[in-house]
């Protein structure tokens, strides 16, 4: 029986998934541990690093009985029988592979503090989404390093998504565990199936081999992510032939082989992961030389990349061809809603179009700080910080955001922005008044009635 955990990355996943873990197994103690200090306090406060809903109450219930955070990571580790892994595992910015191959430099470096420091046997789990096989590579540091402990590596790939990652992590459709086929690796199969267990039905706790589980998590964002990258590209169809897509979005998932979920048209799709579990994929097909199948799929992040682009060159292109000086407010900068995560948002990638052709962009966000934005709008290195300051302003009012504004770009589908008092809004922005709803969201026929010009995806007015 497992007794103590620890967690190696106190971040989008690591947090939420060993708060749910702890809620659920007050006998098992849990230390979530990093090498980032400035996180580790604020998950010792109200403050939680990560917003998500529901996360805080979890949070309160374990924290200080079975859930800690800490940043002595080698304590955490030598206490602890079973060990999570879940860095950050980005897209390589340098050296082979660059731009598609994952950056496993972080995850080897726990493999490698785990060799140096354990003194007792170790379950380590793979809970960061990592290319099919790296188990391979954790095993073979973890065992020429000349530790006497014996070690078994699992895989165990999160599947919750941002915004709704406690009720994911609560209710999951299935949990994925991979191991070895052995008598070891099977009866480590089973102690963290019996973790899970707690809550989790049986039936849903799905086994498989290693290699299986590793490639299943891949997959299943690229299934996700081609759904998003289809319905985007019909919805460019859409607004050259009259169809709707949201008419044919329901049209289609009314058939049970399709199905309804992730089939809404949107500004394309940003989070951390979908590129990035992409273009790895794509990396892999290369690496074992399969060129076909690295085609195929790197098409959903082309169509994705298109998406972005199309959106923002329609906002110039309606505004009479060139934004120059135009004040346009940008309602929402996260990449989804009901998170504070901006990482590859498609946000980022609008407003660097729009300030690349001269306007003055407002952006409102209620989660994300001004700090975030600009963070984002630098890394990309379009142009110099002070000159991303002066022609983007971040304000926490919507309504200043808007007025005087030539026209509002919706990008991300904060139910906030449904509430808002568009008539207001329409009476103090400059005329004509355009809105582009890049999430379909708003009621455009009550927003035409006031007086606006609505742009939206996959529609032809
Ligand atoms: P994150 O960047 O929010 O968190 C990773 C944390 O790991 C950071 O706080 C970092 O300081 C810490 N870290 C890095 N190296 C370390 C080391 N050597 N020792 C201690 N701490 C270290 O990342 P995330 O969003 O939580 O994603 C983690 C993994 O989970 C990734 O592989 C990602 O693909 C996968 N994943 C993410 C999501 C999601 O919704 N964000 C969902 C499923 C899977
Ligand atoms: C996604 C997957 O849904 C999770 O199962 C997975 O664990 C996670 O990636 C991961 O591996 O990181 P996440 O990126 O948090 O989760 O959020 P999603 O709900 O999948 O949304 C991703 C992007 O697609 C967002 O920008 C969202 O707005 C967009 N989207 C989603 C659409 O444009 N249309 C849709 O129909 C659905």
């Amino acid at each position: 029986m497992v007794k103590n955990i620890c967690c190696i990355g106190a971040g989008y996943v690591g947090g939420p998934t060993m708060a749910v873990i702890a809620l659920k197994n007050p006998n098992i103690k849990v230390n979530v541990v990093d090498i980032n200090a400035e996180r580790i306090a604020a998950w010792n406060t109200d403050e939680l690093p990560v917003y998500e809903p529901g996360l805080l109450e979890v949070v309160k219930q374990a924290r200080g009985r079975n859930l800690f955070f800490d940043t002595d990571i080698e304590k955490g580790i030598r206490e602890a029988d079973m060990i999570f892994i879940s860095v950050n595992t980005p897209t390589k910015t340098y050296g082979l592979g660059k731009g598609r191959a994952a950056d496993l430099r972080y995850v080897e470096l726990c493999a490698r503090q785990i060799a140096e420091v354990a003194t007792t046997d170790k379950i380590v789990v793979e809970k960061s989404t990592l290319p099919v096989r790296t188990a391979q590579a954790i095993k073979t540091i973890l065992s020429e390093t000349g530790n006497k402990a014996r070690f078994q590596v699992l895989s165990n790939p999160e599947f919750l998504a941002e915004g709704t990652a406690i009720k994911d992590l609560l209710e999951p459709d299935r949990v994925l565990i991979g191991g070895d086929q052995t008598p070891e690796g099977l009866a480590a199969i089973e102690e963290l199936t019996q973790v899970y267990a707690s809550w989790v039905p049986r039936e849903r706790i799905i086994q498989t081999r290693l290699w299986s589980s590793e490639l299943s998590k891949l997959t299943a964002n690229a299934f996700l992510a081609q759904r998003i990258s289809s319905i985007n590209s019909i919805s460019a169809l859409c607004e050259v032939t009259d169809a709707d897509i949201d008419e044919v979005a329901y049209a289609i998932g009314t058939d049970s082989r399709i199905g309804s979920k992730f089939l809404k048209a949107s500004v394309g799709f940003g989070g951390s992961c979908f590129q990035k579990d992409i273009l790895n994929l794509v990396y892999l097909c290369e690496f074992f030389g399969l060129p076909e199948v690295a085609r195929y799929w790197e098409q959903v992040i082309a169509l994705n990349d298109y998406q972005k682009r199309r959106f923002a060159q329609n906002i110039i292109h309606t505004l009479f061809n060139t934004v120059s000086g135009k004040k346009i407010a940008m309602l929402g900068w996260a990449f989804k809603k009901d998170t504070n995560d901006t990482r590859e948002s498609a946000a980022i990638y609008v407003a660097d179009h729009l300030l690349n052709d001269m306007a003055n962009i407002w952006v409102y966000d209620p989660k994300v700080p001004a700090k975030s934005m600009f963070a984002d709008l630098d890394y990309l290195g379009t142009r110099s910080p002070e000159e991303n300051r002066k022609h983007l302003t971040v304000v926490t009012d919507p309504y200043e955001a808007c007025r005087d504004a030539h026209a509002i770009a919706i990008i991300t589908e904060w139910d906030e922005f449904k509430t808002y008092d568009w008539q207001r809004i329409y009476v103090n922005m400059k005329k004509p008044a355009f809105i582009f709803d890049g999430r379909n969201i708003l009621d455009h026929k009550k927003l035409m009635e006031i007086g606006f010009k609505v742009k939206a995806i996959g529609k032809s007015y």
